[in-house]
């Protein structure tokens, strides 16, 4: 495997393979790499001759007072990882790299960004959005993949690329489970053992409202009223949020039809917890 810290660097290596006529597939991570991280860069080689993974924890998507400054950090094993799981090349750039002395583009979704993360983490899709947008720029891959378990983030940089002409695949890998449901987050390491003995609530609520919809359930009050009594009925989570939209634009639904995604955040201490249920309702 490849290291690049230097866009020279990157560039040389990637438009060596491109000139061969190789298919370049890309799996942008903020590192602190899990078996999710790792599904994704399996299904980036179904679909690419090559693989490149990032490794960048982004200032620009932490709010003041985030945990940008503890987000976990584990180089040495996740290059280790990457080379395992058969990565070609892991791209690790300095801030100034990626954000140029001087740059001051900002890129800026509109309508998936609003709502849910948005309104509880304001400027984060922007800073999303403008990672994404220059490291797309960077690598120029064919298709890139992003975990369903970011929800939202993927309806903004699916937007994203169809609105800048990327002319990228983007493509979707299935969240990745603990055994109790769990969705695996670089930032479950943050619980303690009292909040991680809670924390599958949020999982199992949204598997109550997969049974209530697979029986007929259509309305949105009615479902996520049903993730809110499961999330009540445990004293260690906080639930944010819980609404049923559409999953390409985020805009909510009153009655479910089509392709919909109900995302879901809570609190279990001072750790926040996302996830969320995607399904097709005819
Ligand atoms: O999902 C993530 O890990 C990050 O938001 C991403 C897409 C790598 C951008 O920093």
């Amino acid at each position: 495997m490849i290291e690049a810290t230097t866009e020279r660097e990157l560039r040389h290596a990637v438009g060596k393979w491109r000139a061969a006529g190789e298919r370049i597939g890309f799996v942008p991570t903020m590192g602190a790499l899990h078996a999710g991280h790792l599904s994704l860069v399996e299904l980036a080689r179904k679909h690419a001759s090559r693989v490149v993974t990032s490794v960048f924890v982004n200032p620009m998507q932490f709010g003041a007072g985030e945990d940008f400054t503890r987000y976990p950090r584990t180089p040495e094993a996740d290059a280790a990882a990457l080379a395992a799981a058969g990565c070609d090349l892991l791209f690790v750039p300095a801030v100034d790299v990626l954000y140029p002395p001087g740059s001051s583009t900002r890129v800026r979704v509109e309508e998936p960004s609003r709502g849910l993360e948005g309104d509880c983490r304001p400027g984060h899709f922007e800073g999303v959005a403008t990672v994404v947008a220059a490291l797309f720029g960077l690598v120029r891959p064919e298709v890139a993949v992003f975990g369903e378990k970011d929800a939202q983030q993927l309806a903004v940089v699916r937007a994203l690329a169809r609105d800048l002409h990327f002319g990228i695949d983007i493509v979707a890998a299935p969240t990745v489970r603990e055994s109790d449901g769990l969705a695996m987050s670089s930032r479950n390491v943050y619980l303690s053992p009292d909040e991680r003995r809670a924390a599958p609530a949020l999982y199992q609520g949204l598997e109550a409202a997969r049974a209530a919809i697979a029986a007929g359930e259509r309305s949105s009050a009615a479902v996520t009223a049903i993730v809110r009594a499961r999330v009540a009925a445990e004293p260690g989570l906080e639930l944010e949020y819980a609404a049923l939209v559409a999953a390409d634009s985020f805009r909510p639904l009153e009655r479910l039809a089509g392709e919909v995604v109900l995302p879901v955040a809570a609190r279990a201490g001072t750790t926040r917890l996302i996830d969320n249920l995607r399904l097709r309702v005819d």
